[in-house]
């Protein structure tokens, strides 16, 4: 259920947290994300080992390729309504910049995408992005994802102002 066609989405082990804490310092991976003050790797690792598991409420999946079995990125969905059936695609990152482009983004998002609805039985994903990160607002689209509102000028990068899209995506959408 969690394997596509390049990616496979697992639970994050203790081990992952030396690349988890690089991709979090790499100012690349991290200039479209809200950043945090830096942190040691010991501290990582100690959050590593403390992780809370994941439930349908609120998870994060490591995303490891197919091609070699390397942890190469993570996707976290939360915010779970199972009421409304609806829930927060929180964030994915490919952190090993070396294989962006690859496609791998686009995969881990149909494998997210599809457990959340055919597993899960959602009814729709509602996601935040900044207008400017063209890889992923594009990566986004397309697997189905629509903007849907816009929130001006409301994210600061690098001494500018951007916009936020919020973008969604209905069950019988995913492509
Ligand atoms: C956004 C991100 C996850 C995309 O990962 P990826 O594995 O490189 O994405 P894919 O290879 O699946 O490519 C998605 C599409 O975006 C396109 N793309 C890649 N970089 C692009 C860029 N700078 N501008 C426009 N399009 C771009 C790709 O060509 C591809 O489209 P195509 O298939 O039509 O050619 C990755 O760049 C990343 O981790 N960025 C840092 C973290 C981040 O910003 N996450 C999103 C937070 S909301």
């Amino acid at each position: 259920m969690l394997t596509g066609r390049r990616v496979r989405l697992r639970a994050l082990e203790p081990a992952d947290s030396e690349p988890l804490w690089r991709w979090y310092h790499d100012p690349e991976v991290g200039r479209w994300m809200d950043g945090t003050p830096p942190i040691s790797l010991a501290q990582n690792i100690e959050k590593g080992q403390n992780r809370p598991r994941n439930t349908f409420e609120q998870m994060v999946l490591g995303i490891e390729a197919l091609d070699d079995g390397k942890l190469i990125g993570y996707v976290a969905l939360g915010d779970t309504d199972f009421r409304h059936g609806e829930a927060e695609l929180q964030s994915i990152a490919i952190g090993d910049r070396d294989r962006w482009g690859g496609g791998y983004a686009t995969d881990a998002l149909r494998v997210i995408c599809r457990y959340a609805f055919e597993e899960m039985g959602l009814h729709r994903l509602t996601l935040w992005v900044v207008a400017d990160n063209a890889a992923a607002v594009r990566a986004y689209t397309k697997v189905g994802f629509v903007e849907e509102g816009r929130k001006r000028e409301s994210f600061r990068a690098r001494g500018k102002r951007h916009d936020f899209l919020m973008m969604g995506l209905l069950s019988s959408e995913l492509r």
